[in-house]
């Protein structure tokens, strides 16, 4: 007995030792982690348990049956986040460079299924050459099955993919597909073909870093939502992320005890707007502010700036926030913007997280690149995205919401719950300084004239009470209160129910 049991020890040692310690040596020489180790930092201390670790790949071509590690090249298995339940897979790059076979797709495949049944989060752990050579086609099958889950799975778990090596081909459609995408600046990479295919195909000289590094996903791509300087900064940042959701679309998200209280007065408020219409403040401090113990945790942050998207907790409560930032481009809407805060609602929506939107905008940005980029399209995106959502929605309007950026940023008419606005608020078809020079062309010459039209328009229309008298604000809100009439707000939403017409799914100008 005592022989068997150290035979069954054995085999788990050679299993866990993956591509060998020379291949594990080279993986920390590159200042990564081993797909252990990961899990190790990403999961709680001792609530791992492994499924498959004795899978091995079938292949013969290649002369591959003489060269079998079990396991195939990743680890799956469910573990716990702070006491709460997560499926997990994290790819070996010791074993032929974490590359996917038929089996290890099966392996990551059994684990998507469990999440999905058992209604628990999935989050991968990518770090993998792509489809795996020597098995061809049975590989790319492997990853068309994976995907497949990735789509039954969208919006009944949340599934979180976190980039720390090399990821090519079918390797980045998978994460594609999840909720957020996490990197590490530096180790990991991400492209549909990677730097020497671009040169053959197009020409073009870049490096790998350019082509797909960090940088590029969350600044110019917007493909990755965080990039971290290191594996354990990442894995940590998941952890937190995962504390904020919700384990399935049927439970609600978790609450969490706080030591804040709801009625703090945030006397600062009462003066971040400024005199001048035209200066900007900044909208993340506001969100800070009203947050518990000023805790933000902003999804998408060096993309697309004009618009700010996360999740803060009120009263222990998980809320999704979205906010105009006046700092840049005056917190305009425009193609990445609208895109980025539209999948934003989307994901909210649907995982029952309420939404807080902070509003100070000035309209749709003008020109030929947005027009010609497909602005009415891709802002008809947000638009959609906020009509659609029948989870509670609160707005708080802090000073401009001109134009049809007022009707998209969460307003009454496309059914916000509620909506508040500061004293600070204009709301209008445009600023006073526009309307006059459209209404009164034929005056133009008349500076003293137009002066006066536009302190007159700025009397009647650069406020909040024409909409209030319309009950589209149902209040007006001292800005030091914001916090405790949001969380009052949210409050009487908690039972909210809403009905939708029968339909398959809606169709969003994609
Ligand atoms: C089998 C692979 C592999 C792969 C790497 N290896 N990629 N084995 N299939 N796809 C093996 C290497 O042979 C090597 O084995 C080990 O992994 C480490 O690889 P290195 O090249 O030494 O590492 P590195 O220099 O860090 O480069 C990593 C890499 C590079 C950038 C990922 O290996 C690479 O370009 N691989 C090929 C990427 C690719 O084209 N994949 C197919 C994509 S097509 P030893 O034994 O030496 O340690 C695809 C189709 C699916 O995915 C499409 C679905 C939509």
């Amino acid at each position: 007995m005592q022989e068997i049991i150290a035979a069954l020890d054995a085999r788990r040692d050679e299993a866990r030792l993956g591509g060998g310690q020379r291949r594990i040596d080279t993986q920390h020489g590159k200042g990564k982690l081993t797909a252990r180790e990961r899990l190790d930092v990403l999961l709680d201390p001792e609530s791992f348990e492994e499924y498959d670790m004795f899978v091995t790949h079938r292949t013969t071509e290649f002369e591959m049956d003489k060269q079998v590690v079990p396991g195939d090249g990743v680890v799956t298995g469910w573990g716990k986040v702070n006491g709460r339940l997560v499926y997990v897979f994290s790819q070996d790059f010791t074993v032929f460079g974490g590359s996917l076979s038929e089996t290890h797709a099966q392996k990551i495949c059994k684990i998507m299924d469990l999440a999905v049944q058992n209604g628990a989060p999935v989050i991968g752990l990518n770090d993998s050459g792509g489809a795996r050579i020597q098995e061809g086609v049975a590989s790319l099958g492997g990853y068309a099955e994976v995907f497949w889950r990735n789509v039954q799975a969208s919006g009944a778990v949340p599934q979180i993919s976190v980039i720390m090596g090399p990821c090519a081909g079918g390797a980045v459609y998978s994460p594609a597909m999840t909720d957020f995408i996490y990197m590490v600046r530096d180790t990991s990479y991400m492209f549909v073909t990677g730097p020497d295919v671009v040169k053959t195909v197009t020409n073009e000289v870049v490096t790998a870093e350019e082509l797909g590094g960090a940088s590029t996903h969350t600044q110019k791509s917007s493909v990755a939502d965080a990039a971290f300087d290191n594996d354990i900064e990442a894995l940590l940042e998941v952890r937190r992320l995962v504390d904020f959701l919700p384990l399935s679309a049927i439970v609600r998200p978790p609450k969490r005890r706080v030591n804040d209280s709801t009625d703090r007065r945030e006397m600062s408020l009462d003066s971040i707007i400024p005199d001048s219409a035209s200066k900007a403040y900044d909208m993340g401090e506001i969100i800070r502010k009203v947050a518990d113990e000023g805790e933000f945790l902003e999804i998408q942050r060096q993309h697309a700036a004009n618009i700010i998207t996360g999740f803060v907790r009120l009263d222990g409560e998980t809320i999704g926030v979205v906010a105009n930032q006046p700092m840049v481009l005056a917190g305009v809407l425009d193609i990445a913007s609208s895109k980025k805060a539209a999948r934003f609602v989307r994901f909210c929506d649907a995982f029952s997280i309420p939404i807080l939107t902070f509003v100070d905008v000035p309209g749709f940005l003008p020109g030929t690149a947005q027009e010609y980029g497909g602005i009415i399209k891709h802002g008809a995106k947000l638009l959609f995205a906020y009509a659609e959502a029948t989870v509670p929605k609160v707005t708080v309007i802090t000073r401009k919401a001109y134009g049809g950026a007022y009707d998209v940023m969460s307003s009454k008419h496309i059914r916000a719950d509620v909506n508040y606005a500061w004293p600070t608020a204009e709301i209008a078809v445009m600023g006073a300084k526009g309307a006059v020079e459209i209404l009164y062309r034929g005056e133009l010459g008349d500076k003293d004239k137009i002066a006066k039209r536009t302190e007159d328009y700025e009397t009647r229309f650069a406020n909040p009470f024409v909409a209030a008298e319309r009950g589209f604000i149902d209040d007006v809100i001292q800005p030091h209160g914001t916090r405790r009439r949001v969380i009052r707000a949210f409050e009487t939403l908690r039972n909210k129910r809403s009905t939708v017409p029968a339909k398959k799914h809606g169709n969003i100008p994609l």
